[in-house]
């Protein structure tokens, strides 16, 4: 796997916004899945997590990404819910992310999560782009499915695209009001200083690719360094959540986020009363592209590198909790690791 054949960590890409404004359909655009029309109230409740292989990445993005520029494994991203009551996982899924694509429905424009999800990247010092999402409700718009967006956007009627101008316009206001310089993605040169706007659409794929593109480089060029860390140490996560697996008793969803964790490893995971010290029983990774959300068919590995989403199965995860911090022990002092965890 491209994971074992270099050192670089799967960069981990937060995707936050409003309700309803797209983030699990863009998700599943992707991931070639449809992960939201299975959602209890058409809403996200938890966080979930997606290893999209740079093949993936690549074939989605067309001539915009070429997989031999990149030694990127691919890009792991975090889908969290939009509804006001969940700002709890929000900060989780801010707090996980290398970079962030903050999801604005191009109509809707800024609304309260909206802003939230910004106060949140800026606290954690996160990079991000927004991704003007729904630009195929735009009057008269005129789709080309999967296509660049500029590409598209040359094929509009002139009034098509002077509504979609105005509510980009729009949308970059509301960021400069927020603090941020920002312009649409094209005219950004340094993206650690500006934000970019990339208008796309979740259904029609327009747009999608440039998106893609702009992740891809962002992790390469801004990030290498912080990604070159060393895969194979004592592992660190946080758990998503706790879930009975048939067969296997109470297990956590985990997003590892450094090092490996492996299926002989002793675990300190944070719980109801404190650190659970226990020996990793099994590793269930999800399949490429799947959401560990609502994946049913799990590969059984001997060790997972950073970063991924991966099911953990051991004994007395009972009490363990969703956001507690999960560490391996490995070669480590066993109280340290106890105290790491129980400082968190
Ligand atoms: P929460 O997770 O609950 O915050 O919502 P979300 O941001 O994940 O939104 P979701 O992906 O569930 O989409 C909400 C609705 O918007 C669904 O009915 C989607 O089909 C629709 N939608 C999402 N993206 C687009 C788009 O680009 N164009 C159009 N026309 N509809 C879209
Ligand atoms: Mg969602």
């Amino acid at each position: 796997e491209a994971d074992e054949a270099d050192g670089l960590r799967t960069p981990i890409v937060a995707v936050l916004g409003h309700v309803d404004h797209g983030k699990t359909t863009l998700l599943d655009t992707i991931r070639g899945s449809a992960v939201s029309e299975g959602e209890a109230g058409a809403i996200t409740q938890h966080i979930g997590a997606t290893a999209v292989p740079l093949e993936t990445v690549s074939e989605m993005a067309g001539d915009l990404v070429d997989p031999t520029d990149f030694d990127l494994p691919g890009l792991l991203f975090i889908d969290t819910p939009g509804h006001h009551s969940f700002t709890t996982l929000r900060s989780r899924g801010g707090a996980l992310a290398d970079i962030a694509v903050v999801v604005v429905d191009v109509n809707d424009g800024f609304q309260p999560q909206t802003i939230e999800a910004l106060e949140i990247l800026q606290r954690t010092g996160t990079p991000f782009v927004v991704a003007a999402n729904k630009i195929d409700t735009t009057p008269g718009w005129n789709p080309n499915d999967g296509a660049p967006i500029q590409a598209t956007y040359e094929q509009q009627s002139e009034g098509a695209r002077g509504r979609l101008d105005e509510n980009l316009y729009e949308i970059i206001g509301d960021l400069s009001d927020e603090g941020f310089s920002a312009d649409l993605y094209w005219r950004v040169q340094n993206f650690t200083k500006n934000v970019g706007v990339v208008p796309l659409s979740a259904i029609t794929s327009e747009g999608v690719p440039d998106l893609l593109a702009v992740l891809m480089g962002l992790s390469q060029r801004y990030m290498k360094e912080q990604m070159a860390i060393d895969v194979t140490g004592p592992g660190a996560g946080t758990v998503l959540e706790v879930k009975d697996e048939r067969g296997f008793g109470a297990t956590v969803d985990v997003v590892l986020y450094d090092g490996s964790i492996r299926a002989d490893d002793e675990i300190v995971v944070g719980g109801v009363d404190g650190p659970i010290v226990t020996e990793v029983r099994a590793l269930l990774q999800p399949r490429p592209n799947a959401e560990i959300r609502v994946e049913k068919r799990f590969d059984k590995v001997d060790e997972v590198r950073a970063a991924a989403g991966i099911k953990v199965a051991a004994p007395e995860l009972d009490d363990a909790m969703a956001g507690a911090p999960i560490r391996v022990i490995r070669d480590r002092d066993r109280a340290d690791v106890i105290e790491e965890v129980e400082a968190e």
